[in-house]
């Protein structure tokens, strides 16, 4: 895996009232504070965000969004910009989630004006990539991902990308139960590396943390990580619950 620090990151979507989050949150706290030699990353809706920064602030767990727009402010009613995001406590953004592609109009061309804002107000993005189940009966899956990640960077030089993370969701596994297997997973994070390496160089190929998003579990996280291009998880069911998700991030553990 390089030197690449793994990333153990949990996508809450649209679940959770503030009290709510707040209570996982702190059990998340309680399970998790032993420093695990990984980096930890909760996704809360946003009007949770400022609660739960009070919650993890000095721990080893870091606060993502789910989403924001890219324009600093203005009359865009419903929308959240990067500043609102950073004075909110997050460190990381989680951006073209294919749940945003699918039901809210998101674009390879929104997904790059959001990696570069939010590069630009020094939050780390997530850029989510992913084929559908058709796209991979249709044997386009590598066609899909490589138009999503050059749409996805166009116009960036090697050092803006530097804390890029990259999040490979094949959809067919998004909440299905369905995991891509690790061979699948390998084969798919090693063709992103590739493309990175090709648009942007080695160096910053073999720097970028490569995550996988699909169905993770406690019980796929260790073979999944002992893929040499996988480099994290992000996790959308399995991480509500803190019990289950500490579980997914102190893998180690279990290897
Ligand atoms: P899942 O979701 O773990 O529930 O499959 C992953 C995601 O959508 O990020």
């Amino acid at each position: 895996m390089d030197n690449r620090r793994p990333l153990i990151a949990g996508n809450w979507k649209m679940f959770k009232t503030c009290s709510e989050a707040v209570e996982t949150a702190k059990h998340l706290v309680k399970l998790v504070s032993t420093s695990v030699d990984v980096d930890v990353m909760i996704a809360p809706p946003f009007t949770a965000l400022a609660q739960v920064s009070d919650v993890v602030k000095g721990t080893c767990i870091s606060l993502g969004a789910q989403n924001l727009y890219w324009e600093a402010e203005g009359a865009y009613t419903g929308e959240i910009s990067p500043s609102m995001l950073v004075s909110a406590g997050c460190r990381y953004v989680i951006i073209g989630h294919s749940e945003r592609r699918q039901y809210f109009g998101e674009t390879d061309e929104s997904v790059n004006k959001k990696v570069k804002s939010s590069i630009n107000n020094s939050l780390i993005p997530v850029m989510c990539v992913g084929e559908s189940e058709k796209e991979r009966e249709l044997n386009e899956t590598f066609s899909v991902l490589d138009k999503q990640v050059k749409n996805g960077l166009e116009g960036f030089s090697h050092d803006d990308l530097k804390t890029l993370v990259i999040a490979y969701e094949p959809v067919w596994a998004i909440g299905t139960g369905k995991t891509a297997t690790t061979d699948q997973a390998q084969e798919v994070h090693k063709f992103l590396r590739t493309t990175l390496e090709i648009n942007f160089g080695n160096m910053l190929a073999k720097s970028i943390r490569i995550l996988y998003g699909g169905s993770v579990k406690p019980n796929n996280i260790v073979e999944l990580m002992s893929m040499s291009d996988v480099d994290g998880a992000l996790v959308g069911g399995a991480s509500l619950d803190p019990e289950t998700f500490s579980k997914i991030v102190q893998f180690q553990n279990r290897t």
